[in-house]
């Protein structure tokens, strides 16, 4: 099918879901106040692929971090989505194949991979239900 549901009353802050949209991993993050102001304290200008959280996210939503789960150089599975999962060096996800490493609005920092995991459309059927696709 080509749009995914996400039930979001689950995921607690902190946590990240993996779920699958159009065949392929999607990550589904409920980031901390804390995970957000390490995201917005990076200077933009000095990112790979600049981009700020809010334009990532959702006005009023900026805890609902929903990405596609594959690695933007190669095409892993990253790591962090999950429980006691390795979100590496910067705190979001990190791909095992080669070392790249996310941050916590899922921006590239370190490693081969060039752009931030992509975010697909979706759109907030209520608080706690999103489609995706
Ligand atoms: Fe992720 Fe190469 S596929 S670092």
């Amino acid at each position: 099918q080509s749009t995914t549901e996400v039930d979001l009353s689950k995921i607690a802050p902190g946590q990240a879901i993996k779920s699958q949209f159009r065949k392929q991993p999607l990550f589904v993050r409920n980031l901390t106040p804390a995970e957000i102001a390490e995201a917005n304290k990076v200077d933009v200008a000095s990112l790979r692929d600049p981009q700020t959280l809010a334009e990532r996210t959702k006005p009023g939503k900026e805890n609902w971090l929903i990405t596609l789960g594959v690695c933007t150089h190669l095409g892993c599975v990253p790591l962090g989505a999950g429980e006691g999962e390795n979100k590496g060096p910067f705190g979001g996800y990190f791909c095992p194949c080669h070392g790249s490493a996310y941050d916590t609005a899922a921006r590239i920092r370190q490693g081969p991979a060039p752009k931030n995991l992509a975010v697909p459309d979706y759109t907030f059927n209520s608080d706690t239900a999103v489609t995706v696709g």
